[in-house]
């Protein structure tokens, strides 16, 4: 299936038959019909159809040899098999031939409907899972950054150039957002990749000593300095060196930092030898670094010297699409950690939960809170009760009032409709295991309407199964 309807053959040799099923799928599904075995092996010899509605007891060629001929050309291509005397052994047969279900005449026409839309999903799967393998599809991660947002595809797209450029980067982003992940994805896409990742955190370097640590000193340059030592700068030659909450640079390092990224030279703190460095730098801030210039905490020429190529970690709570798919990565990851057997994944309404949670502390609050869900858990999955208590009491998230006041009043309605929509689905399809059908169903929509507001809102029905 590649967009447009879908191809539906219809096989029996009743003809009142033919036509009540063509009734049933006038909408939304393109239907063929052939009134015997042999027509309809011969069609699907040379078309591609969905799914096949075949009846059991045929003139020419009997629906199990109908099926097999479809499993054999096209294996994705569902078979619903149809009988007037159905049987245990026909039915068991059936399925283990590869057909995807029967129905048993006569049959409500609402369930011959939900059946083929069943079977029609499937193969839609199929093909996209298909497309995905064969192109590399939507990345769903980039080095050991998961989610597959547009939001996150847009970074790495964006991390991917960086790390061709070489040149200076700030990572922007609420704390928790990935930005040492991103650092870390950027190095090692890089030329620079088999030299050294030197990270910093120059907000846990004491104020007296990080000149020294950044530049390194000379022998007695200070009490204390017995010997000469080289800085972390010397130390990432070569490679690149991350400066982790770099707003929190005291101003006298600040000065240092500016100079040694335009000159690409620095000092050992008491030398006056200038020594060449060739360090890629790379920075995060979870503040608001122009701000901080206004407050005049931060230099100007420091903030567009780092200012080359931001890049901005987005909060979990505006790409809520992200929560289902890093969920399962992360009850994977502490499963396999804890030793803990978790084949049944997370019950549907702990996902629902976890989907609805604003996480404040984002991609990290997460992780923490299901690798806790993972170890108080008993049985074969997560359920609501291992959630920590905020995250399980969580009612699905609101717009918030004091970000819309910043927008005009039609974007601001507009942006509040938005967000309201992909919460709804999100709980949606989280309700319905990724059931498009049955989510439909209860949404009181055409199944390609949703499938259209899914694909609008960046929602993939797989990631709630
Ligand atoms: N997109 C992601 N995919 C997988 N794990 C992630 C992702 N984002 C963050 N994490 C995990 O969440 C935790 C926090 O990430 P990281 O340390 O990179 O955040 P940060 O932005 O540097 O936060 P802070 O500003 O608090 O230092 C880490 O354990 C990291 O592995
Ligand atoms: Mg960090």
């Amino acid at each position: 299936m590649t967009g447009g309807p879908v191809r539906v053959l219809v096989a029996d040799d009743k003809e009142n038959m033919r036509k009540l099923l063509a009734k049933i799928l006038a909408d939304g599904y393109a239907v063929e019909e052939a009134e015997d075995g042999a027509r309809a092996l011969s069609l699907v010899a040379t078309r591609p159809y969905d799914v096949v509605v075949t009846d059991i007891r045929m003139p020419g060629a009997d629906g199990f040899e109908l099926l097999g001929a479809v499993k054999a050309r096209a294996p994705d291509t569902e078979v619903v098999m149809m009988t007037g005397y159905a049987t245990i052994a026909d039915a068991v047969r059936a399925m283990r031939m590869g057909a995807f279900d029967y129905l048993e005449k006569p049959f409500d026409p609402d369930a011959a409907l939900a059946v083929v839309a069943r079977a029609a999903e499937h193969k839609r799967l199929a093909d996209a899972a298909r497309r995905d393998d064969a192109s590399g599809g939507e990345p769903s991660s980039f080095h050991n950054l998961v989610g597959r947002s547009a939001r996150m595809r847009a970074v790495y797209g964006l991390l991917d150039k960086a790390a061709g450029l070489d040149i200076t980067v700030l990572l922007l982003g609420e704390t928790g957002t990935g930005k040492e992940l991103a650092a870390r994805a950027i190095h090692y896409h890089s030329a620079r990749r088999e030299r050294r990742f030197v990270p910093v955190n120059c907000g846990a370097l004491p104020a007296e000593l990080v000149e020294s640590e950044l530049f390194g000193h000379a022998r007695g340059a200070f009490t204390g300095a017995a010997a000469a030592k080289a800085g972390l700068f010397e130390e990432a030659q070569g490679g690149s060196l991350f400066l982790d909450e770099v707003g929190e640079l005291p101003l006298p390092a600040q000065v240092k930092l500016n100079r040694a990224l335009q000159e690409r030279e620095i000092r050992r703190v008491g030398d006056t030898q200038p020594l060449k460095v060739d360090v890629r730098v790379i920075a995060a801030t979870h503040r608001d670094l122009r701000e901080e210039v206004r407050a005049g905490r931060f230099r100007e020429d420091l903030f567009y010297r780092l200012h080359v190529f931001p890049v901005t970690l987005p909060p979990l709570r505006e790409r809520a699409e992200d929560v289902p798919l890093l969920a399962q990565h992360f009850l994977a990851k502490h499963a396999r950690a804890l030793r803990r057997e978790l084949a049944g994944g997370f019950d549907p309404e702990a996902l629902r939960r976890l989907a609805g949670y604003p996480w404040p502390g984002n991609v990290r609050e997460l992780e923490n809170a299901v690798e806790r869900a993972v170890a108080v858990s008993s049985g074969d999955r997560v359920r609501v009760a291992d959630l920590p208590a905020e995250v399980a009491g969580a009612a699905p998230a609101g717009p918030e009032p004091a970000d819309l006041a910043k927008l005009p009043y039609k974007e601001a309605v507009a942006e509040a409709r938005d967000r309201t929509s992909r919460e709804y689905l999100v709980a949606l399809l989280a309700e319905f295991g990724g059931n498009v059908t049955r989510a439909a169903e209860r949404a009181g929509m055409e199944r390609e309407s949703l499938h259209r507001l899914l694909r609008r809102y960046g929602l993939r029905s797989d990631d709630f199964k």
